[in-house]
């Protein structure tokens, strides 16, 4: 029904227009509590589902069920009840940067086939200030909440450690834990910030701005799914060595390869690819794969890039993921997508005799 009636129509409003309009309608239902019963609606059974077996422990956060919200979906953290009225089980915010900015010119969101997006929406932010006003309203709902940490794009090369620092002290009270983005493609420069050095600068930064805290929140590193396998290596040597999370797989990408198969337009144009695309979806699973042969009793994998629905979750999960993110096929499957997924999950694992969904993870590769 959606797929056949609504997303047509969606697809010749502006993609960033609809989203906007999404994230303000589930922020709108948040305020009451008949409402926000009536988003349940959108999960198979008519609410959410909650199930001990779906359930996942990343450093020490419990996420009821593996499927969360990967970051640019809520980048301003107005929606967190909404989406989890939906069925996920967390929500990563962001990525927030430290001053207000708005991001690249418009339009800059684009479907460019049935579950195919590209963005270079160029971390569009309110900046941290006003995430953490947006965030009191989730104060005492236990939902877990990810911030994903960005760079302004006008930061002087000396600031760029600090300022990810800064955005981590603002927001840590919101925070059940920490992403580091930079693979994000649209700012300049950015994706360099996976080399050793500035990375390892980083994620310093960020962990001193725990300095005095009692708990400290978990810190993981989201990277490109360009990067060479010796790049993953060194990301991995990075993480181990500070003894942080773990690893988000992947961001967009900016395969021309992969942009071109949607016509000569979105070979050249900027910007990265996301959702439904069978080669993207591979070269991610590829990365996770590798990843948790290397490390995966190191570190902890958190998956995204092309998940759509039960099967394309499976993938992920066997590749090595312990927890999934899911980003344009919100858009591309509608809102019953998480519940589907983990209705999914769950008849599968009752048909293959699974008791626990983390049994499932990395088997393909150990
Ligand atoms: C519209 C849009 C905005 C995004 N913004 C961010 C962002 O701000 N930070 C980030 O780390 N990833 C961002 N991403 C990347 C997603 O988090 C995710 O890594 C990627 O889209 C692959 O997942 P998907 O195939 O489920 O969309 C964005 C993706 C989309 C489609």
């Amino acid at each position: 029904m959606y797929k056949q009636f609504i997303s047509p129509i969606l697809d010749h409003l502006d993609s960033e227009t609809w989203h906007n309009f999404a994230r303000e309608s589930l922020h709108f239902t948040e305020n009451f509590s008949l409402l926000l019963k009536f988003t349940q609606l959108f999960n198979y059974s008519g609410k959410r589902l909650v199930d001990e077996r779906l359930k996942v422990n990343i450093s020490d956060i419990e996420f009821d069920n593996p499927i969360t919200v990967g970051a640019g979906w809520d980048k301003y953290g107005r929606a967190v009840k909404g989406l989890w009225h939906l069925g996920f089980s967390a929500v990563e915010v962001g990525t927030v940067v430290l001053h207000p900015q708005t991001g690249n010119p418009k339009p800059r969101q684009f479907m460019i086939a049935p579950g195919v997006g590209i963005n270079w929406l160029g971390f569009n932010s309110p900046g941290t200030d006003q995430i953490k006003l947006n965030l009191q309203r989730y104060k005492n709902c236990r939902i877990p909440i990810g911030i994903s940490i960005g760079m302004n794009k006008e930061l002087d090369e000396k600031e760029i450690a600090w300022a990810h620092g800064a955005v981590a002290k603002n927001l840590y009270d919101c925070a059940s834990y920490f992403a580091v983005n930079v693979s994000s493609p649209n700012t300049p420069g950015l994706r360099k910030l996976q080399d050793k050095k500035p990375l390892n600068d980083i994620i310093e930064a960020v962990k001193d701005s725990m300095n005095g805290k009692k708990i400290k929140k978990p810190i993981f590193v989201k990277i490109a799914p360009e990067l060479t396998l010796h790049a993953v290596d060194e990301v991995i040597e990075v993480v181990t060595d500070n003894n942080i999370s773990g690893i988000i797989a992947s961001n967009t990408t900016i395969n021309s390869d992969i942009k071109g198969k949607y016509g000569q337009k979105w070979r050249q144009s900027q910007g990265g690819l996301s959702g439904d695309d069978p080669d993207y979806r591979k070269m991610v699973n590829d990365q996770i794969k590798h990843i948790y042969k290397q490390a995966g009793d190191k570190l902890e994998i958190i998956g995204v890039g092309g998940i759509k629905d039960s099967e394309t979750a499976l993938e992920k999960i066997k590749a090595g993921a312990k927890l999934l993110q899911v980003v344009t096929a919100i858009r591309g499957e509608g809102p019953f997508v998480a519940g589907k997924i983990n209705t999914g999950l769950l008849n599968y694992m009752i048909k293959e005799g699974v008791s626990n969904i983390n049994e499932l993870v990395g088997i393909e590769v150990k």
